[in-house]
C-alpha cells in the first residue's frame, strides 16, 4: 500500500521542480528599450501615485528603479512595514506573491500590483492551507508561528507570522511565556532557531529550493581558497553551511554585516541578486557566491527562479494595465491572517527591529 505520508511531500517536490523548471523569465532588452521602459515606469508611478516596494533579491535594475523614484529595497519584514506606512495610493511589489498579499493584508485599502502573480515561492507552495490546518489541529496545544514565506491563507491559521529579521526575537518571547511552538515551513530556519533558543519547536518540512542548495563540502573548499574571507549565511541554507558561516542572518542582517565586516574578502550564500546592494553597502569588497550541491549542476544556482521573473516590462505592464496584476484577498482572511502581522509588528517595534512607527 503507497504511504501517504511519504507519497505526498514527494509529488509536492515534482511538482515545485517543474514550476522552477517553468518559470518564464524576462525577454532580454537593448539598452534604449530599457531606457524607454525606466522613463515610462516613471511617468506611471508619479501618474498613479504609485511606490515601488522591491526586494533584495529581484534583478539590480529594479532595485535601482526604486531608489531613483523614492520607493523601498529591503527585506520581507521592512517591505511589509514601509508598505503600510507609505502614503501612495498605490503599492508595487516587486518580488513573490506572498510579498504582495501581506501588503494587502495590512493595507487592504490600497491597489497593490505585481508585475506577475505567477510569482511562486518553494515555502508557499510546500505548505498548501488545508494540510497545514489538519497539522495544527493534530497538534493544537502548541503556539502556531508560520514564517511570512506562506499564503494569506496560511497565515490566517497562525497566532504569530515572522520573518528571518525576526524570528530569534519572536520565538525568544514565546519561549519566555512556557509556549510551545508549531513553526512552518521552513525546516532548515525552524531548526536554527531552535537551536539558537532551546525552544520546544515541532517543524513542517518545507525548504527554499534557493538556499537548500548550497554545499557545506563546496563551501569548505572554497574556504581554503580564500582563508581571509568571511563567510555570511542566510538561515533558510542547510545547517551544514550554516554551521560554517562567522555570520547567519537576514537579508537586511546580511547587508548590514557586509559593511561591518573587517575582512576584504566575504563568501554570501543567499540569492545572488542581494549583492547589488551588498555592494553599495561595503564599496571595495569582493563578494564571492557560495556554491551550489554539485557545483554546475544545481537547478537554481543561487537565484530564485521566481524573484527572476520581474523585470521592466512586466512592471509597466502592471501600471498601464493593472488587471492581471492586482493582488486581491478576501477580506475574511485578511480579518484573521491581519492579528499575526500585527502582532510581529508590534512586538518587532518595540525591539527596535523594525525603525517605523505605527500607523495611526
Ligand atoms: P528576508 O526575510 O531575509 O528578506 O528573506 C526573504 C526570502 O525570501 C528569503 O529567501
Ligand atoms: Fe521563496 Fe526561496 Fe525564492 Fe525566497 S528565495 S522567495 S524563500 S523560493
Amino acid at each position: 500500500m503507497t504511504d501517504l505520508s511519504t507519497e505526498i511531500p514527494r509529488l509536492r517536490d515534482a511538482v515545485i521542480q517543474r514550476l522552477v523548471a517553468q518559470a518564464p523569465q524576462p525577454a532580454p532588452l537593448t539598452p534604449e528599450q530599457r531606457e524607454a521602459l525606466r522613463e515610462r515606469i516613471k511617468a506611471e508611478l508619479k501618474a498613479r501615485d504609485a511606490v515601488l516596494v522591491v526586494h533584495f533579491y529581484v534583478d539590480a535594475e529594479l532595485q535601482k528603479l526604486a531608489e531613483e523614484t523614492g520607493g523601498r529595497v529591503s527585506d520581507s519584514l521592512d517591505m511589509a512595514d514601509f508598505g503600510s506606512r507609505h502614503a501612495a495610493k498605490t503599492l508595487v511589489v516587486v518580488g513573490v506573491r506572498f510579498m504582495g498579499e501581506t501588503a494587502k493584508i495590512l493595507s487592504p485599502e490600497k491597489t497593490v500590483l505585481m508585475p506577475t502573480l505567477g510569482a511562486e515561492c518553494s515555502l508557499d507552495l510546500g505548505c498548501p492551507a488545508d494540510e497545514f490546518a489538519a497539522f495544527c489541529e493534530q497538534h493544537s496545544e502548541r503556539t502556531v508561528v508560520v514564517y511570512a514565506n506562506t499564503s494569506a491563507a496560511v497565515k490566517a491559521r497562525a497566532d504569530w507570522v515572522v520573518t528571518s529579521s525576526n524570528a530569534l526575537a519572536i520565538v525568544n518571547h514565546l519561549k519566555a511565556k512556557g509556549e510551545k511552538i508549531l513553526w512552518a515551513p521552513d525546516r532548515h530556519l525552524g531548526r536554527y532557531i531552535q537551536e539558537q533558543t532551546d525552544a520546544d519547536m515541532l517543524l513542517w518540512q518545507g525548504e527554499c529550493v534557493v538556499h537548500d542548495e548550497f554545499s557545506a563540502e563546496g563551501l569548505r573548499e572554497l574556504m581554503r581558497e580564500h582563508p581571509e574571507a568571511e563567510v555570511l549565511v542566510h538561515p533558510e541554507s542547510p545547517k551544514g553551511v550554516v554551521e560554517l558561516a562567522q555570520y547567519v542572518g537576514s537579508t537586511s542582517q546580511l547587508i548590514k554585516a557586509a559593511s561591518q565586516s573587517q575582512a576584504a574578502t566575504l563568501i554570501v550564500a543567499t540569492d545572488r541578486g542581494i549583492f547589488y546592494k551588498m555592494q553599495q553597502a561595503a564599496p571595495g569588497k569582493t563578494l564571492i557566491a557560495a556554491p551550489t550541491l554539485n557545483r554546475g549542476t544545481c537547478s537554481v544556482c543561487a537565484h530564485c527562479p521566481w524573484m527572476a521573473m520581474n523585470g521592466l516590462q512586466n512592471l509597466l505592464d502592471a501600471l498601464e494595465h493593472p488587471a492581471g496584476h492586482e493582488i486581491g484577498v478576501d477580506a475574511s482572511i485578511i480579518e484573521r491572517a491581519r492579528l499575526p502581522i500585527d502582532r510581529m509588528l508590534a512586538l518587532s517595534r518595540e525591539l527596535g527591529i523594525v525603525a517605523g512607527k505605527p500607523k495611526d
